[in-house]
């Protein structure tokens, strides 16, 4: 197939383009390159086209002659989606809604954004598709619009659908340290010290980026058209878990020496989400674990992985903003947008 990607030099980005790129497919990225510190071509080769370019301006003729388009473009997590939440619904929302308008328009058959388990706030019960959604932030907020309004376009031409990812670990080129396994593998092998949000009797779901990169790729090469129209969860029941758990795993792993530190105020809302609808529409079940996730980021420590600015998405937004403010307040000329 000929696929497009946005948002294709990211955290998930460097994973599944190399996956993509094996299964066959010719493909072709869009993406800022907010946050980029390494090239991404390196991993991906020349076979990959990399478009610098915006979701929100972009010429409608690149989106031409693709069979399927991935959706990974956003500020993309809850902390950044509120740095500034205009920015957030012009790429959360505008931005993907104007690509997937496009790719019908343009006639590519098969589009999957992908969204976040995070619609659904913290509840009691284990959700599932038809839980009521509960947005707590702009994040969450334009996910929600955005699965309603890009999944309203499905039909017989033009299969859409969103995927509801649970929160993601493991390593990636493009390394994230705002991400709560990560991080806690990454500073308890660095520090010795495994920082432990509140008690950790809380539950959040996960998915490692491996099995994110599997799930889009049987989204787009499926044959179910079931999958269209749709918000489907995607993690596994067994990687629904308390954050005590994760960090008794990564102890376990690192040696007693390691100690565990809590911080934050007390406050055990969870959530737990139930996958079973990606098994029945898309056959898909996941492969990786949580003990597979830390000891490649241990691994990775090993072999130098350091933290680098870019690694905080939240902070280097941050930075990225005040660095546009500056440019406005000493220049005649109005800056460039970069957020
Ligand atoms: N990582 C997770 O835990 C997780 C969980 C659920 C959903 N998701 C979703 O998956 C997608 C990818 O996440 P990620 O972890 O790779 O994030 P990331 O921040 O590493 O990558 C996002 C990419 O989008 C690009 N981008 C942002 N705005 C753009 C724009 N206007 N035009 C073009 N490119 C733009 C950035 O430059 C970046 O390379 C996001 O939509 C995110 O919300 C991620």
């Amino acid at each position: 197939m000929k696929v497009l990607v946005t948002g294709g030099t990211g955290y998930i980005g460097r994973i599944l383009i190399p996956d993509l790129i094996k299964k066959g497919h010719e493909t072709t990225v869009i993406d800022r390159g907010f946050i980029d510190y390494s090239n991404p071509a390196d991993d991906y080769g020349s076979e990959v086209n990399i478009l610098r370019d915006d979701i929100r301006t972009c010429d409608p003729e690149l989106l031409k002659g693709f069979d399927a388009i991935i959706d990974l473009a956003a500020l993309s997590n809850d902390p950044a989606g509120n740095l500034n939440t205009m920015s957030t619904w012009d790429i959360n929302y505008v931005g993907r809604l104007r690509i997937a308008r496009l790719a019908k328009k343009i006639g590519t058959s098969r589009y999957v954004v992908a969204s976040s388990c995070s619609v659904y706030g913290f509840k009691d019960e284990i959700c599932t598709e038809k839980t009521p959604v509960n947005p707590l932030t702009t994040y969450a907020e334009a996910n929600v619009a955005v699965e309603k309004d890009n999944t309203a376009l499905n039909d017989k031409n033009f299969r859409s659908t969103a995927l509801r990812f649970a929160t993601v670990f493991g390593y990636s080129p493009r390394f994230r340290l705002d991400l709560v396994i990560n991080a806690m593998t990454f500073y308890g092998y660095k520090n010795g010290i495994i920082k432990m949000m509140r008690d950790g009797l809380q539950y959040r779901p996960f998915i490692h980026v491996k099995d994110v990169s599997r799930a889009l790729i049987a989204t787009i090469e499926s044959d179910n058209d079931e999958v269209g129209g749709k918000s489907i969860n995607v993690g596994s029941s067994s990687l629904n878990l308390q954050i005590k758990d994760v960090a008794d795993a990564i102890k376990k792993k690192l040696g007693n020496n390691t100690e565990v530190e809590l911080y934050g105020d007390p406050d055990n809302r969870s959530y737990k989400v139930n996958f079973d609808l990606a098994k029945e529409l898309l056959n898909f079940e996941t492969k990786y674990d949580l003990n597979f996730g830390i000891d490649e980021i241990i691994n990775e420590c090993k072999d130098g992985l350091q933290d680098i600015p870019q690694m905080h998405t939240v902070d280097y937004y941050k930075r990225l903003l005040e660095y546009e403010t500056e440019l406005e307040r000493f220049s005649n000329l109005k800056s460039k947008i970069i957020l």
